[in-house]
Formats: C-alpha cells, sequence, structure tokens
C-alpha cells in the first residue's frame, strides 16, 4: 500500500491532508530526513512531527477497563474509546472492543481492528475462557457451583441453557466464576438466578491473557505471544 494510503488509514488525515503533511516535512524517517510519498521505508522507522507512527493494521490492545464508562461508540456519556487516542476512533479499519463490559464492571477488555480476531475470540465455538471475580451481597448458598456447572441452567427470556461454568468459592460473599459464553449481562444474571447480586465484577483473564498489574484507566499494545496466550487456556 502507497505510504500517503497507509498513513491516512491510521487517522491522520485524508489522503490530501496527509499529502500536505509529506510537503511540509512533517513526515520523516528515524533520522529526521524528510520523507517524500514515493520513499519505500520500514513503517517503524517513520515520524510524523517527530512521533513514532501508530502501529498499522492488526493491532490488538488490552485496557483495565475502569467504572463507570460504557461500550457502545452510542451509548452517551464517556465511552471506553474516550480512553484511547483519538486517531485510533478514525482508523480504517476501526478499532472496537472484543465484547463489551457493562458499565459497572471492571477489568480486561480488549481492542482490535482485525475482524476476523475479533470474531475467533468471542465465537462461542472457540471456547475462550473468560474468568471474572464478584462480591456479591449476600452469602453463597453452597449449591451455585453444580448449578453453574450442570450445563442446564436457564436464565431467564433465553431459549438455550447456559454451557457448563466452572465456579470458585473465595470467600463467603467472594467468588471466581470462568465461562465460555458472553451473553447479556452474564454473570450477573446467572448470580441474580440464586438470589444474590453482584456487588463488584472485575474480570481477571480471557483465555490464557491475564490482566495483571495494568492500572485501572490504562491501556497497552498486546505483542504477537500474548495475542496468542488469548487461545492457549
Ligand atoms: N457478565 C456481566 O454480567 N457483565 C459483564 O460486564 C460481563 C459479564
Amino acid at each position: 500500500m502507497k505510504l500517503v494510503k497507509l498513513i491516512a488509514n491510521l487517522g491522520y488525515g485524508s489522503r490530501k491532508d496527509v499529502t500536505a503533511l509529506f510537503r511540509s516535512g512533517r513526515i520523516t524517517d528515524g533520522a529526521g530526513d524528510v520523507l517524500y510519498t514515493d520513499d519505500v521505508v520500514p513503517l517503524d522507522t517513520i515520524r510524523v512531527d517527530d512521533e513514532p507512527l501508530d502501529p498499522p493494521a492488526g493491532l490488538v490492545l488490552m485496557m483495565n477497563k475502569p467504572l463507570g464508562i460504557t461500550c457502545s461508540r452510542k451509548d452517551p456519556g464517556r465511552v471506553v474509546y474516550d480512553l484511547l487516542p483519538p486517531r485510533y476512533s478514525v482508523r480504517s479499519p476501526a478499532m472496537s472492543s472484543v465484547g463489551r463490559l457493562d458499565r459497572d464492571t471492571t477489568g480486561l477488555l480488549l481492542f482490535t481492528d482485525d475482524g476476523a480476531l475479533l470474531h475467533r475470540i468471542i465465537s462461542p465455538k472457540t471456547q475462550v475462557t473468560k474468568v471474572y471475580e464478584a462480591t456479591l451481597a449476600q452469602d453463597l448458598r453452597g449449591d451455585e457451583g453444580e448449578l453453574f456447572a450442570s450445563g442446564t441452567m436457564m436464565l431467564e427470556s433465553e431459549k438455550e441453557p447456559l454451557a457448563p461454568a466452572e465456579l470458585e468459592v473465595l470467600g463467603p460473599r467472594h467468588a471466581r466464576l470462568s465461562v465460555t459464553e458472553g451473553r447479556y449481562h452474564q454473570v450477573r444474571r446467572m448470580f441474580a438466578a440464586t438470589g444474590n447480586n453482584v456487588e463488584t465484577l472485575r474480570r481477571v483473564s480471557v483465555g490464557g491473557l491475564v490482566l495483571g498489574d495494568l492500572p485501572l484507566g490504562e491501556w497497552r499494545p498486546l505483542d504477537a505471544s500474548e495475542v496468542a496466550l488469548i487461545f492457549a487456556a
């Protein structure tokens, strides 16, 4: 792909805008030499206004989603995309969150501009395990693990039973739940069906990729080995 189109696709402006950036000498190589539109150079050496060019298509990010923001661009109020550089919202292909977390759920949220990868992660066929830690309003009854693991649990207004999920009790009102599906408000609805309420909910891993110590509200790109980890558990 020609440099102008490639840089325009990364959200730096229209092709006309990017051509103007070249003409005004604002696009350089790592040594500071001005680049021209028909130069052929490795992308990771390109600088725009002395800053490295954003990563090319195929970008995958992880975020520690904070409380109080939502995952749909259409939602009113703050959305997760507001935490990413504004250019990331106008890239082509676009960056999308990989599934969604509720406004009141924190933790590991992935983003990518790779549609095939996104579908592979969220497809129920792939069975990527998502692990959540929940604190609950009331003590666990003791039979939740068996119910969640049964493969027959029905959520209200759904036609198909839930796939088996694994519950690990961490305390009287504290549990870790591993699920392979991504149904609407799934974890909250599972506990609600047992007469309980989720007070806090945090996603701690997706497949073999763990949130780790990424601070709330922060994000970072993933390398290929980290992306592979998603499918490695
Ligand atoms: N289950 C929920 O109830 N909420 C989330 O955000 C994710 C899973």
